[in-house]
């Protein structure tokens, strides 16, 4: 009896061990400070879509007429609304996320990892990746970036605040909704293969030199790539 006792209570320790491990391992969100010292033209160009002006739209007076289509009130502020934010930031209810208590404006607006994925772990190999490609020419292989929680799809992460709404298809839809909905108006329909290519929210596309390589690979990827725009010498030069 003693024996199956002790092994019980070694089960429960080696249990809490892994689920420990797990959450240590977890991904955390940092905001997009970082990101953006290495990837200037990118992060210039997310500058001017709306997703960067998401935190905008929540402000008293501001999109008047699109609040009164949704039955919101123009005069209110919803900036620091548990209902609304949640879309309109990076990592909200997240480790390392936006918090209405303390608001970090490098995680204001749907930033870099809303789409990309919390970066604390996986932005270090981008380095390591870039500096050995440059000396050596050696590739790395984005599995190990998709291992620490880049995300290469962005389908699922689009959905989280596109197609969040009651009677929605996706089947993840939990509240807080989006108050626009395809009922609200047809444009507010989300489709992936189309949205994804807006010039409005998306950013621009630069060439890549190619440290990166191997599945997964986003699927408009070399797409994107053979008309990406030369970005500036000083790119991908910033601190991580
Ligand atoms: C964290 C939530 C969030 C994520 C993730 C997100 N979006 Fe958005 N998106 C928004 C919000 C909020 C707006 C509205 C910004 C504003 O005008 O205030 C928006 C606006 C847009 C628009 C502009 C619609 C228009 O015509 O004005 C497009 C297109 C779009 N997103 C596509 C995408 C795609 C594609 C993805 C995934 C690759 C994505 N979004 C991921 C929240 C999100
Ligand atoms: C589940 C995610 C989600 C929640 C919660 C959410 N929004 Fe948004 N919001 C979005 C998305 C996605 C868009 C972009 C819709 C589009 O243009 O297709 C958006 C767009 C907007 C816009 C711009 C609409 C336009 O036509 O330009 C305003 C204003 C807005 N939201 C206010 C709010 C307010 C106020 C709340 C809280 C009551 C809220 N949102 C809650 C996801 C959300
Ligand atoms: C709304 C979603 C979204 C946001 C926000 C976003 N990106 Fe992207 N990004 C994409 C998509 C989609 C691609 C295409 C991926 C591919 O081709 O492999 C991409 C590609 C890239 C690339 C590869 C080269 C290129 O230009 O295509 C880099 C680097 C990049 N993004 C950096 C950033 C940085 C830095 C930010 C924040 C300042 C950011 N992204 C914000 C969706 C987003
Ligand atoms: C220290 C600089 C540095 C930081 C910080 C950094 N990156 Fe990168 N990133 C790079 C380099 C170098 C490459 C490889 C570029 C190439 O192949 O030309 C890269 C590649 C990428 C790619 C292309 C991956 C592919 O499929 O080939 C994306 C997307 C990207 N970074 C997004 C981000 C995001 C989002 C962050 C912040 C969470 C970030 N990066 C932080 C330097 C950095």
């Amino acid at each position: 009896m003693k024996l199956i006792t002790t092994y019980a209570l070694a089960a429960v320790a080696l249990l809490v061990f892994y689920t420990g491990n797990v959450l240590a391992a977890g991904e955390a969100f940092e905001g997009r400070k970082k990101c953006s010292s290495c990837h200037k033209s990118q992060a210039k160009s997310w500058g001017d879509t709306a997703h960067a002006k998401a935190m905008e739209s929540l402000k008293p007076e501001v999109k008047k007429e699109a609040k009164l289509k949704a039955k919101l009130d123009p005069a209110k502020d919803y900036t620091q609304d548990k209902d609304c934010v949640g879309c309109h930031v990076d990592g909200y209810g997240k480790q390392g996320g936006y918090t209405v208590e303390t608001p970090n404006k490098y995680l204001t607006g749907v930033g870099c990892e809303s789409c990309h994925g919390p970066g604390k772990k996986y932005r270090g190999d981008h380095r390591k990746a870039g500096q050995t490609f440059e000396k050596s020419g050696k590739t790395t292989q984005r599995k190990v970036l998709a291992e620490k929680g880049q995300d290469f799809a962005f389908e699922e992460s689009c959905n989280a605040c596109h197609m969040n709404y009651e009677g929605s298809p996706w089947k993840g839809a939990k509240p807080p909704y989006t108050p626009y909905t395809p009922e609200v108006d047809a444009k507010y329909k989300f489709e992936f293969d189309k949205m994804v290519k807006n010039e409005k929210a998306m950013h621009e596309h630069y060439k890549l030199d190619g440290a990166f390589e191997g599945e997964p690979k986003f699927k408009y990827h070399d797409e994107f790539q053979a008309s990406a725009k030369v970005a500036k010498k000083d790119d991908k030069k910033g601190k991580e």
